[in-house]
C-alpha cells in the first residue's frame, strides 16, 4: 500500500548503500542481505558512497522534501520504494524548556507507537520485508516491541516479543493489540535476548535485537540528521541521551560523520552525554574506569524501563562516541529522575517518559557540577511518551451526593 501523497515514498530515489562493515574489525560483508552480527561477533554498520549521495542529498533538495525520516533515502539502506513500511514517521519537534536558557527537548513521543523506536523499526522491518523474512522476534523493554508489532502488522510479518514481566503494561497490551505474540519473562532484557538468540539459531525466527541487526541503527541515525537540519545545520553544544543499548547515541554519532563527509556540516560536534539510572549504569562505570567494554550490571533496577539494560552489545561504540565527542557518562538517582519527570509535566506541561526525565536530571546535575555551562545549547532526548508509563494518581474522591464546598476545591 503506497501512500500517493508522500514524494519521499513514491519518487525513485537511489540508495547509495555500498556494503556493511564490522564495527570492531572493519571486515566487509555485502549489502542487500540479511545479517545479524559480523563474522567476528560484533555489530555491523551500513556504509554508503557518500560522495555520490552528497550530489543528490543537498540542503536545497532536503528543504523541498516532506518532513519525515524517508527524506534521507540516499543514505538509508532500503532500495525500493515498495518495500518501505511506513506509519508516518514525521519529524519530531524541538521544544524549549524554561528550566534553562538554551535547553531543548527533542520530543520523540510524537512518533508512531509513541516512541523513537518507530525510526529504527521502520527501517528494520522494511529491510526484513525486502529480504523476505516472515517471522521476527526480539527482546524488549516495551517501546521497541510496541513498534515492532505495529510495523510487522503493517508488513504482514509475524512478530514475537519477549519482555521482562514488569515491562510497562501499556506497551505489553499495545504489542498484543497490534497482533504480536508477547511473552512475559521472569528476567531482564538480556535474558530475554538469550531466548531470542536460541530460537534464531534453530531457524525459528529472525533475531531483530538492537545492534544484532544492522538496519535499526540506520533508522535511529535520522535523529542526528534531523537535529542538524532543524538547528540550521549547526549542532548543539551538548546532547543528553538516555542510554540503554545505545543505538540512538551511536546512530547519531554515525549520522554526524556521514553529514560531514557529505559537506552538510563542519567538524563541530556536540559533547555526547550517556545518561543512565543509578540502578543500572554499566556504561557510566566503564566510562569512569576508562574501560573499552562494560561489565554486566547485576540486579538492574529503575522505573525508566528503556534504560534498564544490564549489558549492551554496542558498549564499545557508545564509549567511543562519548569519548571522541569530549562528553561523559552520568548516572542519576532514581528520585531525581522521577522528580524531574513530574516537575517537567507540572511546570512545563511536557509529559516526559522517565528516561527523558533522567536526561533533565542529568542536565541539572551537570550544570551544578560545572560540567556543562547553563547557557550552552543542550538538547535532551525524550524518547517516548510519558503516557506509556504508569502515572502516579494524585486525584481525590468527591462524593456527588454530599455537600461540596466549592471554595475549598
Ligand atoms: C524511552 C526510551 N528511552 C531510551 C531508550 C534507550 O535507547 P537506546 O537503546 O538507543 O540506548 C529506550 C530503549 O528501550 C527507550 O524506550
Amino acid at each position: 500500500m503506497t501512500p500517493l501523497w508522500n514524494a519521499n515514498l513514491v519518487e525513485t530515489r537511489d540508495s547509495f548503500v555500498t556494503h556493511l562493515e564490522c564495527a570492531m574489525t572493519g571486515e566487509r560483508v555485502p549489502a542487500d542481505r540479511l545479517h545479524n552480527l559480523s563474522p567476528a561477533g560484533f555489530p555491523l554498520l551500513v556504509r554508503y558512497d557518500l560522495a555520490g549521495a552528497a550530489r543528490r542529498l543537498t540542503r536545497e533538495a532536503l528543504a523541498a522534501r516532506p518532513q519525515d525520516i524517508w527524506r534521507y533515502r540516499e543514505i538509508l539502506p532500503v532500495r525500493r520504494g515498495e518495500d518501505i513500511v511506513s506509519l508516518g514517521e514525521g519529524r519530531t519537534p524541538l521544544i524549549a524548556l524554561e528550566a534553562g536558557p538554551n535547553l531543548l527537548v527533542k520530543d520523540e513521543a510524537r512518533l508512531p507507537t509513541g516512541s523513537f523506536k518507530a525510526r529504527g523499526i521502520a527501517l528494520a522491518v522494511s529491510m526484513a520485508k525486502a529480504l523476505g523474512v516472515t517471522r521476527l522476534a526480539m527482546p524488549t523493554n516495551g517501546n521497541a516491541g510496541a513498534a515492532l508489532s505495529a510495523y510487522a502488522a503493517r508488513a504482514g510479518i509475524e512478530a514475537i516479543a519477549f519482555c521482562p514481566a514488569d515491562t510497562p503494561e501499556t506497551n505489553i497490551r499495545e504489542m498484543s493489540a497490534q497482533g504480536a505474540r508477547v511473552y512475559r519473562v521472569n528476567g531482564l532484557i538480556d535474558e530475554c535476548g538469550r531466548i531470542v538468540g536460541e530460537g534464531a539459531r534453530e531457524g525459528r525466527w529472525f533475531d531483530l535485537s538492537t545492534l544484532k541487526e544492522p538496519y535499526r541503527i540506520e533508522g535511529k541515525k535520522t535523529m542526528g540528521l534531523e537535529l542538524a537540519e532543524q538547528l540550521g545545520w549547526a549542532l548543539p553544544d551538548v546532547v543528553f541521551y538516555p542510554t540503554g543499548g545505545g543505538t540512538g547515541l551511536i546512530g547519531m554519532w554515525k549520522a554526524f560523520g556521514e553529514m560531514e563527509a557529505m559537506g552538510l556540516i563542519g567538524s563541530q560536534r556536540p559533547r555526547m552525554v550517556a545518561v543512565q539510572a543509578a540502578g543500572c549504569a554499566p556504561i557510566v562505570k566503564a566510562f569512569d574506569e576508562r574501560a573499552e567494554h562494560a561489565a554486566r550490571w547485576e540486579d538492574a533496577a529503575t522505573r525508566a524501563a528503556g534504560i534498564r539494560v544490564p549489558r549492551a552489545i554496542g558498549d564499545f561504540l557508545i564509549l567511543r562516541a562519548v569519548r571522541e565527542s569530549g562528553g561523559f557518562a552520568m548516572a542519576v538517582a532514581e528520585e531525581a529522575l522521577l522528580e524531574d519527570t513530574a516537575r517537567c509535566a507540572r511546570e512545563e506541561g511536557l509529559l516526559l517518559c522517565p528516561e527523558g526525565g533522567a536526561t533533565l536530571a542529568a542536565w541539572r546535575e551537570a550544570v551544578a557540577r560545572g560540567l556543562v555551562g547553563r547557557d550552552e545549547r543542550a538538547v535532551l532526548f525524550n524518547c517516548a511518551s510519558g503516557l506509556k508509563y504508569e502515572l502516579p494518581d494524585r486525584s481525590e474522591p468527591l462524593d456527588k451526593a454530599g455537600r461540596i464546598d466549592l471554595a475549598s476545591l
